[in-house]
């Protein structure tokens, strides 16, 4: 079964500056080989295909996984955007009933149910990567369809993004210094980093490798190792959390930042990989008033990485094209001081006008 749904509208925009959510397509297919429902939401292709990744997850309900694609592949548009990549929003789904934990066998048939929908697209979504996939899955991917991106090196993709995200995120940092502290070098900074996985331990490095000050945290008491081999302090993540440091550098999970910590916040600045960080747009405001300075969480280098898959992959310029990350938020940070609004605002406002003129230049409607 599928069901093509035009501007569906519907849930409040992520990042609701800019007004009403109109997306350009919602595909809903139930799949053919396992029943369960894929859901492919298309956002915009105004600068290009509307890339974005395959999330698998348990929903309560189909209408709540419609929901998320919807949100997703909003944030996906800006995201792109932000980073001056000619590609538009989208994001899959693959809507795993409650209570069903999916065997490989039928993990690999859901994939190919979920490659239908996509080829069912030509080409104007490409997948990748998101929580619940894995590269591996991405590979499984393309043996049914084309639009995939993600895919481990031995097969010619760009593999784990971890190490690019956080060049990223380090490239970030340092505009960060450089507008709080006139210099963008990250010698004698502090940094608190809370979440030691792929991305928040490449990080550590990083700026360990430039003599930043660093105090590392995670819920897994294992990853004290790291701190140990760099000779970094090692702290509870809700220590961390309020710690007295230059930058913040939330690389754990979403949400992290919700009112109440915004209130306990004790650094300069806020400059981390994890997505959608603050548990609402208001967040962004209270961090604001207390001075401090957020740096969006969609300005990433994942994004930038993976999306040179589509032109022929080269690590090197991955990683010059990720460094590239401290001149747009430059440019975010020069906007919303100029303005008097946020960051977050002002890169909206920067990702809005990229997509207007774009819309303008090529006589279709804008979103
Ligand atoms: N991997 C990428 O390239 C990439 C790209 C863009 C954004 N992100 C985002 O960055 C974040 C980190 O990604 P990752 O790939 O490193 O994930 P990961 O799963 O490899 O690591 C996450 C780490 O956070 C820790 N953690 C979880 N909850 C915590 C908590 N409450 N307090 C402290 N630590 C906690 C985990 O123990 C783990 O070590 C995620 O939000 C992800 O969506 C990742």
């Amino acid at each position: 079964m599928s069901t093509h749904v035009a501007d569906p509208g519907g849930p409040t925009a992520m990042l609701g500056q800019l007004g009403a959510v109109e997306h350009e397509q919602l595909l809903v297919r139930r799949g053919d080989r396992t029943g369960i429902y894929t859901v492919v939401a298309i956002h915009s292709t105004v600068l290009g295909p509307a890339l974005g990744g395959c999330r698998i997850w348990h929903y309560p309900s189909l209408q709540g996984a419609i929901d998320d694609a919807l949100r997703l592949s909003h944030a996906m548009t800006l995201k792109a955007a932000a980073a001056g990549l000619a590609l538009g929003g989208g994001k899959g789904v693959i809507s795993v009933p409650a209570g069903l934990e999916p065997s490989s066998a039928l993990r690999h048939e859901m994939l190919r149910d979920f490659a239908d929908t996509v080829n069912a697209l030509s080409g104007r979504y490409i997948t990748a990567e998101d929580v619940g996939t894995t590269s591996r899955d991405m590979a499984i991917l393309a043996g049914f369809c084309d639009h995939v991106v993600g895919r481990p090196t031995e097969v010619g993709g760009s593999g784990d993004p971890g190490e690019f995200t956080a060049a990223g995120v380090e490239a970030a940092m340092r505009a960060c210094s450089a507008q709080l502290f006139g210099t963008p070098e990250l010698a004698g900074c502090s940094v608190a980093i809370v979440g030691l996985g792929s991305v928040g331990a490449g990080l550590a490095r990083r700026l360990h490798g430039v003599r930043a000050q660093l105090y590392l945290s995670d819920i897994d008491p294992r990853k004290e190792a790291l701190a140990r081999e760099l000779g970094a302090h090692w702290l509870e993540p809700e220590q961390a959390l309020a710690a007295e440091v230059d930058i913040l550098a939330p690389c754990a999970l979403g949400g992290m930042l919700d009112d109440e910590h915004a209130d306990a916040l004790r650094c300069r600045a806020v400059c981390g990989a994890a997505n959608n960080q603050l548990a609402h747009d208001g967040v962004a405001d209270r961090i604001a008033a207390r001075g401090i300075l957020y740096a969006p969480d969609f300005i990433a280098g994942g994004l930038i990485n993976v999306s040179l898959e589509l032109t022929g992959y080269d690590p090197a310029l991955a990683i010059r094209r990720c460094a590239e990350i401290e001149d747009v938020l430059t440019r975010v940070l020069d906007h919303a001081h100029e303005a008097s609004i946020t960051p977050l605002q002002a890169s909206c406002e920067i990702a809005q006008r990229w997509l207007s003129a774009a819309a303008a230049a090529s006589g279709l409607p804008e979103r």
